[in-house]
């Protein structure tokens, strides 16, 4: 007998009957770029269709996201206000507290994710407290970013995402938001955090490269997939309530291996160099738009629940009606 696996693609119909893995904009989270000023809108060279929003603009911009069908932001906040320990970073006015309350005042259908780090607000770019020979100190740092993610949950957070990669901090974090009564703040940890090359057009957007070096001494290096999963049981044991893979299309096996192991929800993101490859190609007429959904539907095939990705609003066209 000849086996006729096309009969299932045979119409759309049935080609719609028979889709394994389908995404949903309730899983997305869109990340957006919060900086000083006033009356800005300006879009980030590296990443095209990607906007610094001042706070004043943010107005519209949620209004925006929200008739996309977007239901979940994930807030990073540019700002000049550098010095060695971040310390506009856990400011009661810091950009990233006054885009969060400025984001809850003026909805309540929005979960509202803080990335917890020091880089974007250290004169130095790196993720933490330096010591005399420029590395960074890990156990000083932990109190840093647990007063960091404080500062967010104070200023309205649902949830925090540090995205440090130091050892120890979710159970920090976790302390210090239970000591204050946080206890429904959750904590999405960037578990396997690799130190990727497709950072770049982010960092380019947040001003947070590192000044001199790299982050190899904490970010994980990308051949390592056991390392990856022993990263991810850690911060489950410390209290994350999600774990992520990051990046996402280099790392599908990653995603995979975490999906099938741990019972959480697995979170990965698609980051700034992904996306700009491929937003790149589709400007140039190299690629089709579809390219866009059809990257993002592998990073669900290979097992995220969620996934964060600048594609968010572009993929209302494709969802539902694909
Ligand atoms: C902060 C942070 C980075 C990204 C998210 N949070 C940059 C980095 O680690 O250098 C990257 C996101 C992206 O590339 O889209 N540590």
């Amino acid at each position: 007998m000849i086996r006729r696996p096309r009969r299932l693609r045979v119409s759309k119909i049935t080609r719609d009957l028979v889709r394994e893995t389908r995404l949903d904009m309730k899983v997305l989270v869109y990340p957006i770029f919060v900086v000083e000023g006033e009356n800005i809108k300006s879009e980030i060279k590296s990443m095209p269709g990607v906007y610094h929003f001042s706070i004043d603009k943010l107005d519209d911009e949620i209004e925006d996201i929200i008739n996309h069908g977007i239901q979940n932001i994930m807030i990073f906040g540019v700002t000049h206000d550098k010095d060695a320990c971040a310390s506009s970073g856990f400011a009661e006015d810091g950009i990233v507290q006054r885009a969060v309350r400025k984001v809850k005042s003026l909805t309540n259908d929005l979960n509202v994710i803080t990335d917890v780090c020091m880089c974007e607000y250290t004169d130095h770019g790196h993720c933490g407290i330096l010591d005399d020979t420029g590395y960074v100190d890990n156990d000083r740092t932990l109190a840093v970013l647990a007063k960091i993610a404080l500062s967010h949950a104070q200023a309205g957070a649902d949830m925090v995402a540090p995205s440090d990669m130091m050892d120890g901090r979710v159970g920090a974090i976790r302390k210090v938001l239970d000591e204050h009564g946080f206890v429904k703040v959750g904590i999405m940890a960037y578990s396997a955090k690799f130190a990727s090359n497709f950072y770049g057009p982010f960092r380019d957007a947040a001003d947070s490269a590192p000044a001199f070096g790299d982050r190899k001494t904490y970010q994980m290096d990308p051949s390592n997939f056991r390392e990856a999963m022993l990263e991810c049981a850690y911060d489950i044991e410390e209290g994350a309530d999600m774990i992520m893979v990051k990046p996402a299309l280099s790392y599908l096996d990653v995603i995979r291996g975490a999906r099938d192991r741990f019972d959480v929800p697995i979170v990965a993101y698609n980051v700034s160099g992904e996306y700009s490859m491929i937003k790149l190609a589709i400007s140039q007429g190299l690629l089709n738009e579809e390219a866009m959904y059809e990257a993002v539907m592998s990073i669900k095939r290979a097992g995220a629940d969620i996934i964060i990705t600048y594609f968010a609003k572009d993929l209302v066209r494709y969802i539902g009606s694909y």
